[in-house]
C-alpha cells in the first residue's frame, strides 16, 4: 500500500480529485477508517469533547494527545495521520511549540501537526516546517479561541480569512483547514491557494472535506452542527445491543450451551 503524503495531496488537488479526512482517536476505529480509504486521519483535539466528554477542546493535554496519536499512527497503513497541537502548545514560544510538535514525529508514527490560526501563526509554521515537521494550518472558526470569541461563530470576513490562509501557505503549510465559513469564502480561499484546502462547514468548493467521525456515525449526543451529515446511528446500534444483552442475562438465556464450556 502506498502511503498518502503531502505530495499525494498536492497531486490530488492538481487533478481536481477531492481529499477525504476524518478524525480518529483509537486503534480499531483508525484501522477501519484507513481500510475504507480515507486519505487523512486527524487525531483532533475534539477528543476532549467527543471522547472525554468535556464541553470544549481546551482540557486535553499534550500527553493525552500523544497517547491517542500513537494508537492511530500504529493503525494507519495508507492514510496520512495529522495530530492537533492542543491548547496552548501552539500558542507558546516558537521553541516550546517546536518541542511539543517534534514529540508527535518522535513518539508516534504520525506524520504532521495541525495548528489553529493563520497570519499570527506564520512564524511558528515556518519554524516547524524548517525543522522537518509538516504543518496543516486551521483558519476560520478556531475552537481553542472560544473564550475570547465568546462562542462559536461563522466566519464572514473574507479578506481577513484569505489573508490568513495565504500567510499560512507562505510560511510553508502543506494544507489549510477551513472551519465554519460561508460557501463564498471557502471558494475564495481555495481559489487563492496553491496548497489543498480541507473544509468543515465551509461548503463544497474546498479541495477536501473533514468531519468529526463520532458526529457522522451518530456517536455523539445532543447538538449536532447543521453542516454534519449523519451516515449511521451507532448510538442506537450500541444501545440495542446492550438492551438485548441485559434481557438475555436477566432471562438467563445467555450464556447458552454453545457459549459454555461443558468440559
Ligand atoms: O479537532 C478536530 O476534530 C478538528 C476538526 C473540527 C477539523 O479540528
Ligand atoms: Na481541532
Amino acid at each position: 500500500i502506498k502511503r498518502v503524503t503531502t505530495r499525494t495531496l498536492q497531486n490530488l488537488k492538481s487533478r481536481g480529485q477531492r481529499i477525504s479526512m476524518l478524525t480518529a482517536y483509537d486503534f480499531p476505529t483508525a484501522a477501519v477508517l484507513d481500510e475504507a480509504g480515507i486519505d487523512i486521519l486527524l487525531v483532533g483535539d475534539s477528543l476532549a469533547m467527543v471522547v472525554a466528554g468535556h464541553e470544549t477542546t481546551l482540557p486535553v493535554t499534550m500527553d493525552q494527545m500523544l497517547y491517542h496519536a500513537e494508537m492511530v499512527g500504529r493503525a494507519a497503513r495508507r492514510a496520512m495521520v495529522v495530530v492537533d497541537l492542543p491548547f496552548p502548545e501552539g500558542q507558546l514560544s516558537i521553541e516550546q511549540t517546536l518541542q511539543s510538535a517534534s514529540r508527535v514525529l518522535k513518539e508516534t508514527r504520525c506524520h504532521a501537526v495541525k495548528l489553529e490560526g493563520g497570519a499570527e501563526q506564520a512564524a511558528r509554521i515556518e519554524a516547524l516546517v524548517t525543522a522537518g515537521i509538516p504543518v496543516m494550518a486551521h483558519v476560520g472558526l478556531r475552537p481553542q479561541n472560544i473564550h475570547v470569541d465568546g462562542g462559536y461563530r461563522i466566519g464572514r470576513d473574507q479578506q481577513r480569512l484569505v489573508d490568513d490562509a495565504l500567510a499560512a501557505q507562505s510560511a510553508g503549510a502543506f494544507a489549510v483547514l477551513i472551519e465554519c465559513v460561508t460557501n463564498a469564502i471557502g471558494k475564495a480561499i481555495t481559489d487563492a491557494l496553491d496548497v489543498p484546502t480541507i473544509g468543515i462547514g465551509a461548503g463544497p468548493s474546498t479541495d477536501g472535506q473533514v468531519l468529526v467521525t463520532n458526529d457522522m456515525v451518530g456517536l455523539t449526543s445532543g447538538y449536532l452542527p447543521t453542516f454534519v451529515r449523519k451516515y449511521a446511528d451507532l448510538q442506537e446500534v450500541l444501545k440495542n445491543a446492550a438492551q438485548q444483552y441485559r434481557n438475555d442475562v436477566s432471562d438467563n438465556t445467555f450464556p447458552g450451551p454453545d457459549e459454555t464450556f461443558e468440559s
